[in-house]
């Protein structure tokens, strides 16, 4: 048996730049990893199975951890099935990037566990076809991620206390993305913004969540809320339905939400992350 942490990432700053031929969105995003995260447990096996804590979770080949695993069986050739158990703590549908760490780490073991030394670039290469979010797990935790989401540039870490706060309903990307206009557009320089970050400006935004709040209007509430709880900062991750927030906030008044106490997380070089230790 084998444990791997898959951790969940955030988006500081989400700028969407327009709609490309192939239907997806340019975009350019501080993507950062946090110490929220489900845990992994592979063995090698005679056939595939895949448990979980969460009983909702889709168990099929469709998942993405059996897609990660067939995508590296293709790739180098190699013949085995997974025994994987999966201890779910991210939410789904939470803009937490939970499906796309869950690919990247089943990559990263896969490797690791089998000797297979493929560089990190290849498995970068490969993760695209499996989401625009893979890639950037395989950075040091803080990444600057533009194109889908796919070029990912690392960046010296950053360190942050955040409060992850999801409501019980998630957010479908897809849908979110579907109704961006043009006029909901970033026409700044979003390389300017990625300066700011490391100059103690931090400017914090993200185009899709005015979208967001149209699919969803409890959404608008919840961030008003947060607001008005005291943080100093409340802004949605990816496409929702999370929010982080940085400060102090007296949340234990909103209902039907669940709450994280996270850190900013990074990876050694040549190692996957772990979980912090409280
Ligand atoms: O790549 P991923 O599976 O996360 O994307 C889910 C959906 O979100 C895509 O099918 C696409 O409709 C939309 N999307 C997009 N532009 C991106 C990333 C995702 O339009 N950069």
């Amino acid at each position: 048996m084998h444990r791997y942490f898959s951790p969940a990432k955030i988006n500081l700053y989400l700028a969407v730049l327009g709609k490309r031929e192939d239907g997806f969105h340019n975009l350019a995003s501080l993507f950062q990893a946090v110490s929220l995260g489900d845990t992994l447990t592979y063995a090698f096996s005679k056939q595939d199975s895949l448990t979980s804590n969460d009983l909702s979770l889709d168990a099929s080949s469709k998942n993405l951890i059996f897609r990660a695993a067939e995508l590296f069986k293709k790739k180098t050739g190699l013949s085995f099935h997974l025994d994987v158990h999966l201890d779910k703590q991210i939410p789904k549908e939470g803009g937490l990037g939970g499906g796309s760490s869950n690919a990247a780490t089943t990559l990263w073991a896969l490797n690791e566990l089998l000797d297979c030394k493929i560089p990190l670039e290849d498995l970068i290469d490969w993760s695209g076809e499996l989401g625009s979010d893979v890639a950037f797990f395989f950075s040091n935790g803080t990444a600057y991620c533009t194109s889908r989401g796919e070029i990912v540039r690392p960046l010296p870490a950053l360190s942050a206390h955040c409060t992850i706060v999801t409501p019980k309903y998630g957010v479908s990307t897809a849908q979110a993305f579907s109704l961006m206009d043009p006029s909901m557009y970033f026409s700044g320089d979003p390389e300017e913004v990625l300066q700011g970050f490391f100059n103690n400006k931090p400017c914090y935004f993200n185009n899709l969540e005015n979208i967001t709040f149209q699919i969803q209007a409890e959404l608008a509430s919840l961030k008003s809320s947060l607001l008005h709880a005291g943080f100093d900062t409340v802004l949605m991750t990816g496409s929702g339905s999370s929010f982080f927030c940085f400060g102090e906030g007296a949340i234990s008044e909103i209902k039907d939400i669940s709450v994280f106490q996270t850190q900013f997380l990074n990876r050694p070089d040549n190692s996957w992350y772990s979980a912090l230790v409280f």
